[in-house]
């Protein structure tokens, strides 16, 4: 796959905040970015009952690798994205990112929810900036990062708009900007496109291919949609509920910018849907 980074300030300034030479924080960028989910189980407790919701998750995402991963509503997609980012650290078995255990959320993981979440009272790029909070970030760079992100998104014109001024795809665009500008090593996705329109969200999962082969970045993004799974993933992963399990990981093997009238991508999205309608007994390990 070939990935480039159009924004080249970030690695310089990550090494800046760590006293790293550029070099180093670029080898260890490249190498150390892999994030291993190894036999992960979550329950939670509803009326002093343990509700069993993922049981027995492996996978690993190499750099710059496209997870996507489809299941029916309540089978714990969010759940596990939730316990990637270190938002929730009440599970048993082990999440490695970079080779060191998941301790609770970091710049290195961005995510972007369903709902765009921009705060009504910013501007787009205020919105964008305000995921800087107080990284120890000199303004003129913060500047380059904001516009270089709105530039990357397509927002261009629309820096001063507010939240309430731009459509549904044009906010989400702008929440992916926002996660994107930390330059993180890793972008979590939860149904980013789920509340757009049909046609808005064809030509969004084309934006967000063309983002994630521009900045090369890892990106793990869960979704109820088959076509989307497999149209985006270099690896579809699918969940089966009560509790969430992974039934199959299907390796695409398609290089992108895909077609999506491919037929290869229409048997894998039948493959998919037959695994909805008979599912295979649980036999995954990493
Ligand atoms: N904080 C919580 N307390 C108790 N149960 C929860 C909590 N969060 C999620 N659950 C339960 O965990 C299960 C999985 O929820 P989750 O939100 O991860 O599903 P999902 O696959 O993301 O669904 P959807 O596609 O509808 O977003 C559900 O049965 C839900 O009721
Ligand atoms: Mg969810």
């Amino acid at each position: 796959m070939a990935v480039s980074k159009i924004v080249q300030l970030p690695t310089a300034n990550r090494a800046r905040e760590t006293h790293e030479p550029p070099s180093i924080a670029v080898a260890r960028r490249h190498h150390a970015t892999e994030l291993v989910v190894r036999n992960v189980s979550k329950s939670f407790n509803i009326d002093r009952r343990p509700l069993p919701v993922l049981q027995d998750i492996s996978l690993v995402a190499q750099p710059g690798q496209f997870i996507t991963i489809v299941g029916a509503s309540g089978c714990g997609k969010s759940t596990l994205l939730r316990l990637i980012a270190g938002l929730d650290r009440d599970f048993e078995g082990e999440i490695l990112f970079g080779g060191r255990p998941v301790s609770g959320p970091s710049l290195d993981r961005g995510l972007v929810f369903q709902d765009h979440r921009l705060f009504p009272w910013l501007t787009i790029e205020q919105n964008i900036a305000s995921a800087f909070s107080s990284r120890p970030i000199d303004t003129a760079t913060k500047r380059l990062l904001v516009k270089d992100h709105i530039a990357l998104v397509g927002l261009n014109g629309f820096e001063k708009a507010y939240p309430h001024q731009v459509s549904g795809g044009m906010a989400q665009r702008a929440a992916i900007a926002r996660a994107l500008v930390n330059e993180p090593d890793i972008l979590l996705l939860d149904e980013p496109l789920g509340a757009v329109d049909a046609l808005t969200r064809l030509y969004l999962q084309e934006e967000l291919q063309r983002i994630w082969l521009q900045k090369g970045v890892t990106m793990i993004m869960v979704t109820h949609d088959i076509e989307e799974a497999v149209f985006l993933g270099d690896q579809v992963i699918v969940l089966q509920p009560r509790p969430g399990r992974i039934s199959k990981v299907i390796d695409v093997g398609l290089t992108q910018p895909r077609d999506r009238e491919d037929s290869r991508i229409l048997k894998l999205k039948k493959e998919i849907l037959g695994e909805f309608h008979n599912p295979a007994p649980i036999n995954y390990s990493i």
